[in-house]
């Protein structure tokens, strides 16, 4: 699949990748994740360099790799530390390893060339460990192009029709929106004034007459979608509003098919669990939502390969319209970068 490759994205939650291997598949790669005895995580192709086996189904032992066909080890850097039965190591006993940075709270992996994999770059999440805020974090997995999805998040007027029960109605889809790009990012913003609070906004601001609210998103490509969202009651001064992040950090598995790590951080009550898991419980159902969509609008493409482009242009999409544009010079640009060099 055609993907971005030198930059940083998401691999896993820290946590995800404990004392075993984890198995998972970036821009079409199969890769595993591990920890070496010092906790440092790693990556490696899913790929014994002898006959092929997932290196996933083989364990760790005593800091190496050790496949479960025929038992030859590798090191966390790919190379073989042993082969069962000979003292000799064929030269070309060597396994595919992606730099790996942890931060935030996250396995950051680099799946294009090595050398220029700088971890001083890697993206900030810092609200997942910012102790001024709170955050509720979860995964989907979304069987859609990634693409659909940040189309998504960079159209938000979807919540009047799809999340009625949530984080929508009315008053987001009548409210203009306005996308530009700053500082190499597409930027959305919508300001919806003196309207009803949704349901989610009811339960979890407490604000239940009508109130001012905002969206802010921006889009770093390939797959960071940053929405600062606030509201305060009607007429109300900023200082009245109570703000969330809504965090998505997207990664291609497949050309069809995406790794969604999103969290919702909030600046109010703090250490209320309960809210917390009222939170929770709102966000994966309105994200569960949108999975049904989008994996029902990817196999309708997947049923005319002959649809290059979306039919019908209509002003909502002026968000995913600068997206994909800013997308696609990326792409563009990562053409131009000879294969091999840093
Ligand atoms: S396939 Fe891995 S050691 Fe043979
Ligand atoms: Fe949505």
């Amino acid at each position: 699949m055609e993907a971005l490759r030198n930059c940083w994205q998401v691999a896993a939650y820290a946590g995800e990748v404990g004392d075993g291997i984890l198995a998972r598949t970036f821009l079409g790669e199969a890769v595993i994740l591990f920890r070496d005895p010092a906790g440092v995580a790693h990556a490696l192709l899913d790929r014994c360099a002898h006959r092929c086996l997932p290196l996933s189904r083989g364990k760790l032992a005593g800091g190496l790799v050790q496949c479960g066909y025929h038992g030859m080890r590798f090191h966390p850097d790919g190379t073989c530390a042993g082969v069962p039965g000979q003292d000799t190591i064929p030269a070309r006993a060597t396994v595919a390893a992606f730099p790996v940075a942890e931060r935030h709270g996250f396995i950051w992996i680099w799946m294009g060339e090595s050398a220029a994999a700088d971890p001083a770059s890697v993206p900030d999440a810092e609200w997942f460990a910012n102790p001024a805020w709170e955050t509720v974090a979860g995964y989907h997995y979304i069987a859609a192009d990634y693409r659909l999805l940040v189309d998504n998040l960079l159209d938000l007027s979807h919540e009047t029709f799809v999340h009625q029960d949530t984080i929508g109605n009315g008053a987001v889809a009548d409210s203009p929106v306005t996308a530009q790009l700053v500082d190499g990012r597409v930027k959305v913003h919508r300001f919806m004034s003196n309207c009803p609070p949704p349901p989610f906004y009811k339960q979890t601001t407490g604000f239940t007459t009508n109130i001012d609210r905002w969206h802010t998103t921006f889009y770093e490509p390939p797959g960071i979608v940053v929405i600062e969202n606030g509201s305060m009651p009607a007429g109300t001064d900023i200082a009245a509003a109570k703000q969330r992040r809504i965090l998505n950090f997207i990664t291609p598995e497949t050309a069809t098919s995406s790794h969604y790590f999103w969290g919702v951080a909030r600046q109010w009550e703090l250490g209320n669990t309960a809210l917390s898991d009222g939170i929770r419980a709102d966000v994966i159902k309105t994200f569960d939502q949108d999975k049904v969509l989008l994996e029902a609008q990817q196999r309708v493409l997947d049923s005319d390969p002959s649809l290059q482009a979306f039919p019908v242009t209509i002003k909502i999409d002026a968000g995913p319209i600068l997206g994909r544009r800013l997308l696609e010079s990326k792409l563009a640009e990562s053409r131009l970068v000879p294969a091999g060099s840093a």
